[in-house]
């Protein structure tokens, strides 16, 4: 019986162990730390957080607030994705140099790039203030005075922390407000760009591969923080200095192999893991089909055009890319979670939970979840189709939507009027540069009429209800001012009264304005009015989970915050009798090769590396690694986070997820969900013998041999 226990423990254990999370860097001590040593790790949570001595956390940036980049040298050389730096090196690009086309490498640091407004921010340090922030809230007050004193304490919490002069803080709610830490941050602004790889290596496959398995992309560039001649954070200078890091990883050439232990460092986005089973389906069977739909009739036109004439394919190119890759998260994310039964899942834990709850306070928050979602759900699903058509995808519609911006601001006086006219006109220039009226009519038109289908009636502005779309469309891709910068700009000419006067004269405005008008004042207004409502409930039932599940696996929902996230290497199985292996390799490179194609084109040099085999140390028995599969639960933001190694070194780059596991952003699943990385020796073998950048090799250090 004794042998029984003790074998189920172990399986259980060993079941648990891969069980997904992101958890906090300061929070490792105990439980983290000994899973992690149960999956092979060797590292202890001081070697990976610390504030007293260096430790990994220091080399680990949130670059420019959406990815996450790692020092990898004592000069302040960073690494992240392709996709990341994207539009940085787009906007060094010009017709004669096309980095994004052909790549881009500094062979002397003063050769590297200057980035206005670029920045990366590093976490000194994080405390846990919940106590503080929570004092004075309490079930006797209304939500509103609950919410007003957290507010304040925060204020407090920040006011008076203790910090360098150059340094910042913040406070972010965990666990949906039940948990409080606050952070310690510097941020530098003076980052370089060093290296990119042609589109060819940095975006192989493109939309095509992307969330896909199996993947060969070079999804990497690299930048440098400098600083002052104190080390410190400052505006660009000439006289900066290449960053002295606190520490900085080094880099391991010995590869992975199937079952090695991984951990992902970085700065995960958004996940949603405790919501009741009314939101999933909500999600999954309400939202997610009209995005979906949205995007589809988007795409199918633009790609048509984009196929047909190559100036148009030049400017929608990263249009197009930004709106297929949701539109391709959101359909495996549905697959995904029906095919999990992920809302069957939350049902069994919530008839459980309703048992437990029975007779306590807490016994009527599914049916406050239910009553509250219900309630929503129109506003929800105008909000979507109002951002998909008007934001997204119809472009004249979203120029429209900046001109209301711009009239709202007359509120506030002429001066405020003619500096936001300024910076309306300077967005609507790089807007129009890349804008095609042949496309966006079509877009128009097909979308417009969609929205007139499916947008719920309460939400649709009675003025425009009797719109006939195919004449409405002609005529404003006839005749209004919103078709071009030269006759925008030409409308924005004059005083404010006599701007305020021509646009709403303009037969796409009329039409935009009320639109926009219905997203301020109707149909955000219910949304926001129901949220608050929502968070309370969804406050005190994750509390209640974690008092009544105590043995069950609670982690925090991802918020922009710095995570560790831990797991192995290991392949999967997308559907019954295919098993994926986890590593790809450079053979698969030339299996997809497309010449000529602008998704699955290689260049000439690296198929002369391939056949002459020149992969100097970085290959294993001949085989050029690519991207490899872990088991590490990511999401959005962990775009350019580390993989390191059981001993604190990198092996790889995060920068992708495999579709069938998109849905782990609500609800992660061990089997299915796997995070995509590029293999460490790939980006070297790049940066050596494809670009020949010597320089940056010799600054790193690479280690070879398991230490
Ligand atoms: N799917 C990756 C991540 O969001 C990569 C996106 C960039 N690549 C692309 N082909 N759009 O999300
Ligand atoms: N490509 C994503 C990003 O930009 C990371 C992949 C994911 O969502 O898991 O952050």
């Amino acid at each position: 019986m004794k042998t029984l226990k003790i074998l189920i423990l172990l399986i259980t254990i060993n079941l648990t162990a891969q069980q997904g999370g992101m958890w906090i860097p300061s929070q490792l001590e105990g439980a983290r730390e000994k899973e992690m040593k149960s999956l092979g790790s060797n590292l202890s949570a001081a070697a990976i957080y610390a504030i007293d001595k260096p430790s990994i956390k220091d080399a680990i940036v949130h670059f420019n607030g959406g990815c996450t980049a790692e020092v990898i040298s004592k000069k302040g050389l960073l690494l992240t994705n392709h996709h990341c730096g994207y539009g940085a090196i787009q906007s060094h690009s010009t017709t004669e140099h096309d980095y994004l086309e052909d790549g881009f490498w500094a062979y002397k640091q003063k050769q590297e790039l200057e980035n206005k407004g670029m920045f990366v921010t590093f976490i000194k340090r994080i405390d846990d203030v919940t106590v503080q922030i929570l004092t004075g809230a309490s079930e006797n007050n209304s939500d509103k005075e609950n919410q007003d004193i957290i507010s304040q304490n925060i204020k407090t919490a920040i006011k008076n922390v203790k910090k360098e002069a150059w340094q910042d803080a913040n406070v972010k709610a965990f666990y949906k407000g039940n948990q409080y830490f606050l952070f310690v941050t510097e941020k530098y602004k003076d980052i370089r760009l060093v290296g990119a790889p042609p589109s060819s290596i940095g975006k192989f496959g493109a939309d095509t591969d992307n969330w896909m398995w199996p993947r060969h992309s070079g999804d990497f560039s690299l930048f440098r923080i400098y600083a002052d001649k104190n080390n410190r954070p400052a505006e660009y200078s000439k006289d900066n200095k290449p960053y002295k890091p606190v520490h900085y990883l080094p880099v391991s050439v010995d590869g992975v192999a199937e079952e090695d232990f991984t951990l992902v460092y970085g700065f995960p986005g958004r996940t949603n893991e405790y919501l009741p089973s009314v939101a999933l389906n909500q999600i999954v069977y309400k939202l997610n089909p009209v995005k979906i739909d949205i995007r589809d009739k988007a795409l199918k036109i633009v790609d048509k055009h984009m196929r047909s004439d190559n100036e148009i394919k030049i400017k929608y190119a990263s249009k197009f890319a930004s709106i297929a890759n949701y539109w391709k998260k959101w359909i495996g994310e549905n697959q995904g979670i029906e095919k999990s039964k992920a809302i069957q899942k939350k049902q069994e834990l919530e008839n459980a939970f309703a048992e437990k709850v029975k007779g306590s306070t807490n016994e009527s928050l599914l049916n406050d979840f239910n009553k509250l979602y219900k309630e929503v759900e129109e506003a929800s699903l105008a909000r979507e189709i109002w951002i998909e058509t008007v934001y997204r995808n119809v472009e004249l519609l979203n120029a429209t939507f900046r001109m209301y911006q711009l009239e709202l601001s007359a509120a506030k006086g002429k001066e405020a009027f003619n500096k936001q006219k300024e910076s309306t006109l300077k967005r609507y220039k790089g807007f129009y540069k890349n804008y095609s009226a042949k496309v966006d009519q079509e877009v128009f038109e097909t979308l417009v009429s969609n929205y007139f289908k499916v947008n719920p009636k309460k939400y649709t502005p009675k003025e425009i209800l009797n719109t006939n779309v195919s004449e409405l469309t002609k005529e404003i891709y006839n005749n209004s001012s919103f078709i071009s910068y030269d006759a925008i700009s030409k409308l924005l000419e004059g005083d404010m009264k006599t701007v305020l006067e021509k646009i709403n004269t303009d037969k796409a405005y009329q039409f935009g304005k009320e639109l926009a008008a219905s997203f301020y004042n109707v149909i955000n207004a219910d949304f926001n009015a129901i949220q608050p409502k929502i968070a309370v409930v969804q406050k005190k039932y994750m509390k209640a989970l974690m008092d009544h599940f105590p043995e069950e696996r609670f982690f925090p929902d991802a918020n922009s915050t710095l995570r560790v996230t831990y797991g192995q290497v290991k392949g999967y199985e997308p559907k019954d009798a295919v098993y994926y292996r986890p590593v790809s390799n450079l053979k698969g490179i030339i299996e997809k090769y497309v010449p000529g194609d602008y998704e699955f084109d290689v260049s000439e040099k690296l198929l002369d590396l391939y056949k002459s085999k020149d992969f100097g140390d970085y290959a294993k028995d001949g085989k050029m690694p690519v991207n490899f599969l872990g088991t590490n639960h990511t999401t959005g933001g962990n775009s350019g986070s580390p993989v390191i190694d059981k001993n604190g070194n990198l092996i790889g780059l995060n920068f992708d997820r495999v579709w069938e596991g998109t849905m782990s952003d609500y609800n992660y699943d061990p089997e299915i969900c796997r995070n995509i990385m590029v293999d460490v020796r790939y980006i070297l073998f790049i940066i050596d013998k494809y670009a020949g950048t010597k320089r940056l090799i010799k600054e790193m250090d690479l280690v070879h041999g398991k230490k």
